[in-house]
């Protein structure tokens, strides 16, 4: 059985997260894939840490270690930083390798960039684990775009942003001990600033503004605002009247007018997102056809997060370019038989 050779970049809450579900669920995926997957490499920052990882797997420091493997097939990214990590992106691609993203802030600065490099080289772009954790909405907007008419995209995408406003708001909790628990359970972002100031979300709206309606703002005319503003007083007040505080990027095109922003909004029971609390996101998506989709799970953690980049695994081994409508369909065929040979 012909074998898919995986590198790991980074070896984080994500990055082992997935390294550990490719071996709880190999049969999963041999099933599905027809072909075993291997992890070849992982890409560590620092060699003396004491990891648990296979003595067959290649551990380095050395991103060119990675790229000279005589096999890779996918190279799946968990790091934090945009760069080097985009460089490394565009070698694997260059390559011939299929990607896989989990960092939203470098695929809202370089995902165009790489998705047209992808497509010149015939390889695909997974970037699911992006936006809202184990939500599938990248897929379910993917699947949406063919005929209906997206109107808008609202969600709530920070799920530490989410879990401290709701403990703020149900264990009486300050700012700062709320913000404390959501570190000490690994949601918040090494710099907790991008979840609290309402950055990390703003990337997360800029991907799904690019793929639900094929453009994005001027980043610097969008409203974006963290929850550092929102003191327990308010919640409290807020609560009273029966209306709670939930931060949402809300993009939205009307009239060929794209309208983005990033903040905390206060919504009543009949609001879709108002129910969403802890580490939960939601995206709810109005669209012409369908009306309105509501998407709701863990928006942050090792295994949600771990689920959509293992589903994007499949998702780019088995999508090659021409169903991403690069191809038609007899080049498809031409295509598929050419890879066939090469087998
Ligand atoms: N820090 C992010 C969050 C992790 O809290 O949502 C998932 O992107």
């Amino acid at each position: 059985m012909s074998v898919i050779k995986v590198a790991i970049l980074g070896f984080g809450t994500v990055g082992e997260g997935f390294y550990r579900t490719i071996q709880s669920h190999a049969e999963e995926l041999t099933a599905v894939l027809g072909k075993k997957v291997e992890v070849a490499a992982i890409l560590i920052k620092n060699k003396q840490k004491e990891r648990d990882i296979n003595k067959d797997v290649l551990v380095t420091t050395e991103f060119t270690d990675i790229l000279n493997l005589p096999q890779l097939d996918v190279v799946v990214e968990a790091i934090v930083d945009k760069d080097p990590t985009y460089i490394f992106l565009k070698k694997a691609i260059e390559r011939g390798c299929h990607i896989i993203t989990a960092n939203k802030e470098m695929f809202a600065h370089y995902g165009q960039e790489l998705l047209e490099l992808a497509k010149e080289h015939h390889v695909s772009v997974g970037y699911e684990a992006t936006v809202a954790g184990g939500i599938p909405v990248i897929q379910t907007l993917r699947q949406l775009l063919n005929v209906n008419r997206v109107q808008q995209v609202q969600g709530i995408l920070n799920g530490t942003s989410n879990f401290i406003l709701t403990e703020m708001r149900e264990k009486k909790l300050s700012f700062a001990q709320a913000l404390r628990a959501a570190q000490e359970n690994g949601f918040a972002e090494a710099d907790p600033t991008n979840d609290v100031e309402g950055f990390d979300a703003f990337y997360k709206a800029m991907i799904l503004s690019r793929l639900a309606f094929g453009e994005e703002p001027n980043w610097h005319a969008v409203e974006r605002l963290g929850i550092t503003s929102i003191t327990r007083e308010l919640i409290d007040t807020a609560e009273r009247l029966g209306l709670r505080f939930k931060h949402i990027a809300s993009i939205s095109k009307s009239s060929h007018q794209l309208k983005v922003s990033v903040k905390p909004v206060l919504v009543g029971n009949e609001h879709p997102l108002y129910h969403v609390e802890g580490v939960q996101n939601a995206v709810n998506i109005s669209s012409d056809i369908v009306g309105q989709i509501t998407l709701q799970g863990p928006g942050a953690g090792m295994y949600p997060t771990a689920s959509a980049v293992i589903e994007d695994l499949v998702y780019v081994c088995q999508n090659r370019p021409e169903s991403q409508g690069l191809l038609s369909t007899s080049e498809t065929n031409t295509a598929i038989s050419d890879l066939e040979q090469k087998e």
